[in-house]
C-alpha cells in the first residue's frame, strides 16, 4: 500500500483537549489529521481498525510489509529522543545517529514532511513527545 492511499483512511473528528496549550493541540491534529504518523505507526485490530492500546507503539505489520517503529516515550522501547532531534528527522530524513529515514517513512519526509513549516514540524514533535509511554517491543530493533 502505497503513502498516499494510507492519506485517505478516516479517522475520526478531532476533538481538542482543553489541558493543553494550543501547540500541542495543534501538533496532535497536525500529527493525526494531516501526517497520519498513526496508520503507520499504530498496529491494526483483526478487522484492521487501528489498536488504540497500542497507539504510536509500533508493528511489525506495517505498510509495504515494514517494520514500523514504537515512536512513543516508553524507556525501553520507545522512542528516547527529543523533540528537537525528532523535529530535524522530519525535516531532513536524518536520524540523531546519522541514519537515514528508509522505506516508507523515506517517502512520507520526502513526499510531504520536509514540505511542512518549522512551527508545525516542532508541534507534531512535541505532541510525539507527550504521547502516554507504551514498552512495545518490534521487529528486530536492539535496545
Ligand atoms: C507511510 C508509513 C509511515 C508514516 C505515515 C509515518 N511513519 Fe515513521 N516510520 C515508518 C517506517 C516504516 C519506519 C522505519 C524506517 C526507518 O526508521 O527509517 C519509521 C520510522 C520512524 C522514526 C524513526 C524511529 C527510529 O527508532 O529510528 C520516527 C521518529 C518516525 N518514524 C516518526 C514518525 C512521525 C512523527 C510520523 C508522523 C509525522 C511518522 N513517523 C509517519 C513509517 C511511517
Amino acid at each position: 500500500m502505497r503513502f498516499w492511499q494510507l492519506l485517505f483512511f478516516d479517522e475520526g473528528e478531532f476533538v481538542v483537549d482543553a489541558d493543553k496549550d494550543d501547540e500541542w493541540n495543534r501538533g496532535a491534529y497536525l500529527a493525526t489529521a494531516l501526517a497520519h504518523c498513526a496508520e503507520c505507526h499504530t498496529p491494526r485490530n483483526f478487522a484492521g481498525a487501528l489498536n488504540r492500546d497500542l497507539w504510536m507503539a509500533g508493528t511489525e505489520d506495517g505498510p509495504d510489509g515494514d517494520t514500523v517503529p514504537n515512536i512513543t516515550p516508553a524507556r525501553a522501547s520507545g522512542l528516547g529522543w527529543s523533540p528537537d532531534q525528532l523535529a530535524f528527522f522530519l525535516k531532513t530524513g536524518t536520524k540523531p545517529d546519522w541514519e537515514t529515514a528508509s522505506g516508507t517513512m523515506g517517502e512520507a519526509v520526502n513526499d510531504s514532511y520536509k514540505f511542512l513549516t518549522d512551527e508545525d514540524i516542532r508541534a507534531i514533535s512535541r505532541y510525539i513527545n507527550t504521547l502516554p509511554a507504551i514498552e512495545n517491543y518490534v521487529g528486530s530493533q536492539s535496545y
